[in-house]
């Protein structure tokens, strides 16, 4: 039995896994409502309410899963990377509770905690396969060839995808998180009366580039605003979130043509995003490739991932002293 504690962002959460990855109960405190009216993230109160929150979360997990801290094998916890401020108070707390057990600590990459959502999806997928993690602070795509034998094959060059909803949102007056608003109103829109340019920084390699969509849609205001135009949201909502998806699912496919594989995993907060899901099923019909998405809240941060990566690290022997740092920039296998 092992908890696995997460706090590397904006969610308090924690979850408690058996070592051949079944989950017996996950607990997720967000933070949305802190950070709305600042629309963003403010790292500061994200380490205060992590502290808040913390115990409660961990307590709430192991009643939920009938477990006492007496049955825990290993503690497992974000070790990076994300906002140190906030990492470290999972990290502290998951040492203070590996300490007094006298179990060991697990220090586990978020990053390869996404990856572990692998195992969240109805036919368990295991490697080889790539996958793409795209949240509010990462757009990375990686091939995984074995557990902890992962390649990254590209990234975002500037924001990450989720960033430029949050932007876009923001530029539009909707509000923080911007994806899911977008995602809701793109629905309605008609994406041909608002088209963007495609992000695609070079065609032939796997990185990404938001920064110009979120800069074209900037002169698309300004310059109907200044010609006396209006517009109308929902096409915007619709012309942008399909520039970014089509990217996302193109480059990802790309991916695992080339890596040769069959199997794609799609997870990150961006995941949740419809049309996303939508063209990763077709476009992955049409391409051969499988594409995996989690339900939504293995999609998001969340404890289970950290746990189900924890027991693999765990089973590895790959414990760590109570020296261990917390680390905001963390490569997996860096
Ligand atoms: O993984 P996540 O919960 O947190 C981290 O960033 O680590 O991802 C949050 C991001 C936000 O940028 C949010 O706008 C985006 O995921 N997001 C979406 C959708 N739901 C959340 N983006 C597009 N469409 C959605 N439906
Ligand atoms: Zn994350």
């Amino acid at each position: 039995m092992i908890l696995g504690i997460e706090t590397s962002c904006d969610e308090t959460a924690a979850a408690v896994a058996a070592s051949d990855a079944t989950v017996l109960a996950e607990v997720v405190r967000s933070q949305v409502e802190t950070h709305a009216r600042f629309g963003g993230v403010v790292p500061e109160l994200a380490g205060r309410r992590h502290i808040e929150s913390i115990d409660l979360v961990v307590q709430e997990a192991l009643a939920h899963a009938g477990v006492g801290v007496r049955d825990l094998s290993a503690v497992a916890v974000t070790g990076g990377p994300g906002l140190i401020g906030a990492l470290l108070v999972g990290v502290a707390y998951g040492k203070a509770l590996a300490y007094a057990l006298r179990v060991p600590l697990i220090p586990v990459n978020h990053l390869e905690g996404h990856l572990s959502a692998a195992c969240f999806v109805p036919k368990r997928v295991a490697p080889p396969f790539v996958a793409l993690i795209a949240s509010g602070g990462h757009t990375n795509l990686y091939h995984v060839k074995g557990w902890g034998e992962t390649e990254l094959l590209g990234r975002t060059l500037d924001d990450a995808a989720g960033e430029a909803f949050d932007k876009a949102a923001k530029m539009l007056g909707l509000g923080y998180p911007g994806g899911p608003v977008i995602d809701r109103l793109a629905r309605e829109g008609n994406p041909e009366r608002a088209p963007f340019p495609r992000p695609y920084p070079t065609c032939d390699d796997l990185n990404f580039s938001f920064s110009g969509i979120k800069t074209a849609l900037l002169y698309y205001l300004r310059d109907r605003e200044a010609a006396g135009h209006s517009w109308h949201v929902p096409d915007v909502a619709a012309g942008f979130q399909q520039a970014i998806v089509e990217v996302l699912v193109e480059k990802t496919l790309a991916a695992a043509q080339r890596s040769g594989v069959r199997d794609v995993v799609v997870t990150g907060g961006v995941a949740a995003n419809s049309q996303l899901r939508a063209l990763f099923e077709t476009r992955g019909k049409e391409t051969g490739v499988a594409a995996h998405v989690p339900p939504l809240r293995y999609c998001t941060d969340n404890g289970a991932m950290i746990a189900v990566a924890g027991a693999r690290l765990f089973q590895e022997g790959r414990a760590a002293t109570l020296e261990f740092e917390p680390r905001a920039d963390w490569a997996i296998g860096g």
